[in-house]
């Protein structure tokens, strides 16, 4: 019976959606949600949910007080529950030895305490967050060093689906990894754990392993996809010097099976709250096993990540005759990608705080993320203002500064914001997601991402 009901610790971007894709996937089992934060769990049991992800709205209703719960109740579901996944964050500490690089790995440690705490029987313990390769060696040793008897079986599934497509990635996953230690008591825990996604996924796209290999093919899988975007990312500078064109070059190369045409795209550079989180993690991983070159190897990724967002300002700066000081820069978008409200890591935020340094006054718009825009930059200093259309935004501005791939962007009448900005109008797409050609001829200045730039200005520059 306890076998049937699941409790996620943990209710955020990642733990949210997948409990109410099991939760919808599995109406024998019961699946109860709990987090800390009592402001996101009314938020999950309200009409608006706390996080923008489409598609998911219909998914929480279908199962909803049916066989998903969401609530408060650490204590209570830990006692109910016989599968426990745990979805807390794990952020880059910023304290002590590692600080900088290492996993905070303080709120997962306090969870597997209160886990043994308030357990009456034997749990499989899964690890979803993303972890430090053998993290699962100590959780199992804080979660079996209990004094009731009580046997704790752990276990990794690390979760891969990307915001703005969670619902698509986990309703039909590239593949359902979930890694079990090599005994009878893992191997008996690891069919249980198969059993829940097998009542959707294809038994072929179920990879099992051993847990080291599960908890390190998910810290590697967003370093290698980190490590695409900024390969073409530096190369997309070097095509700013040679006049090629990046959109080109990653088409051309990416029609060859062995490197593949997705995660390609050259922008102001990657953010969201793993890659950057888990690349450092990883460095410090192989620091600690004495592994330096290895680490600054991964290393470079994050730098060419920063040198992307700093060189689109560099170019920004260099294109408005080499100052911004008291221009308006209107910025299209502001999450880290389209389809998300989620600002964590965004390359805007950066940008936003180094234009601001140079005194410029800043309109930001985002269909999405005004809300977590505003937290982000709250207690910056500069001249910032939050709008609730573009044209708002650009009207007055100097210059367009595109951050984020939304797809609204192509839709606007670009005519009416040319005629409402400063001339000369400057318009930078950091996310090649215009129409260049067109904005060329209705008179912009337009500074593509890694391609020529279509200028009317005979700047010399
Ligand atoms: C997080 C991690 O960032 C990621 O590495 C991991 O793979 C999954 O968990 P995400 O879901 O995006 O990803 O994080 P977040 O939205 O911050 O959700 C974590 C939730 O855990 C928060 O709602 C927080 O309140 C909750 N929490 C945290 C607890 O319930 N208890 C704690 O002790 C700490
Ligand atoms: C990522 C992984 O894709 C996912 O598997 C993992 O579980 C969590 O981390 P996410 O951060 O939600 O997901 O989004 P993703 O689509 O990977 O984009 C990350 C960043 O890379 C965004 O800022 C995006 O704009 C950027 N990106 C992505 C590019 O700049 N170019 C690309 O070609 C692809």
């Amino acid at each position: 019976m306890e076998d049937k009901t699941i409790l996620c610790i943990g209710a955020g971007y990642v733990g949210g959606p997948t409990m109410a894709m099991i939760a919808a996937k599995c109406p024998d089992y019961t699946v109860l949600i709990v987090d800390i934060n009592e402001e996101r769990i009314n938020a999950w049991n309200s009409d608006t949910l706390p996080i923008y992800e489409p598609g998911l709205d219909d998914v929480v209703k279908k199962a909803r007080g049916r066989n998903l719960f969401f609530s408060t109740d650490i204590v209570g579901g830990i006692k109910k529950a016989g599968i426990i996944f745990v979805s807390v964050n794990t952020p880059t500490k910023d304290f002590g030895a590692g600080a900088g690089k290492a996993a905070d790995l303080q709120y997962w440690e306090k969870t597997a305490r209160s886990i043994v705490e308030h357990s009456e029987g034997n749990k499989i313990v899964i690890e979803k967050s993303t972890l430090p390769v053998r993290t699962a060696e100590a959780m199992h040793r804080i979660l079996n060093a209990n004094t009731k008897g009580l046997h704790f079986e752990v276990l990794s599934n690390p979760e891969f689906l990307a915001e703005g497509t969670a619902v698509k990635d986990l309703e039909n996953p590239d593949r359902v990894l979930i890694g079990a230690m090599t005994t009878e008591r893992g191997q008996e825990a690891l069919k249980k754990i198969v059993a829940i996604y097998e009542n959707w996924v294809s038994r072929d796209k179920i990879k099992t392993t051993n847990v080291w290999s599960s908890e390190l093919t998910k810290l590697v899988s967003n370093a290698m996809l980190a490590q695409r975007i900024s390969s073409v990312n530096s190369l997309s500078a070097l095509c700013e010097k040679t006049d090629a064109d990046i959109q080109e070059v990653s088409e051309a190369m990416g029609l060859d099976s062995r490197i593949g045409s997705k995660f390609l795209k050259a922008g102001v550079g990657f953010g969201g709250s793993c890659f950057k989180k888990d690349i450092l993690n990883l460095v410090y991983l192989c620091e600690h096993y004495n592994l330096p070159e290895v680490a600054r190897y991964w290393e470079q990724v994050v730098f060419m990540n920063e040198f992307q967002e700093r060189r689109f300002v560099g170019k920004i700066i260099q294109k408005m005759f080499n100052t911004v000081s008291d221009k308006r820069i209107a910025i299209f978008g502001f999450a880290f990608k389209a389809d998300t409200g989620d600002t964590r890591e965004s390359p805007a935020i950066y940008i936003s705080k180094w234009l601001l340094e140079e005194k410029a006054k800043i309109a930001i718009y985002d269909p999405k993320a005004t809300k977590n825009a505003k937290l982000e930059l709250s207690g910056i200093e500069g001249n910032i203002e939050y709008c609730d259309c573009p044209y708002e935004a650009a009207k007055g501005a100097h210059a367009i500064a595109v951050l984020t791939d939304w797809n609204e962007f192509k839709t606007y009448d670009y005519l009416k914001i040319f005629n409402e900005m400063e001339k000369p109008a400057f318009l930078f797409d950091g996310r090649n997601v215009l129409d260049h050609k067109k904005l060329f001829s209705i008179g912009f200045n337009v500074f593509p991402l890694g391609k020529p730039e279509l200028s009317h200005l005979d700047d010399g520059n």
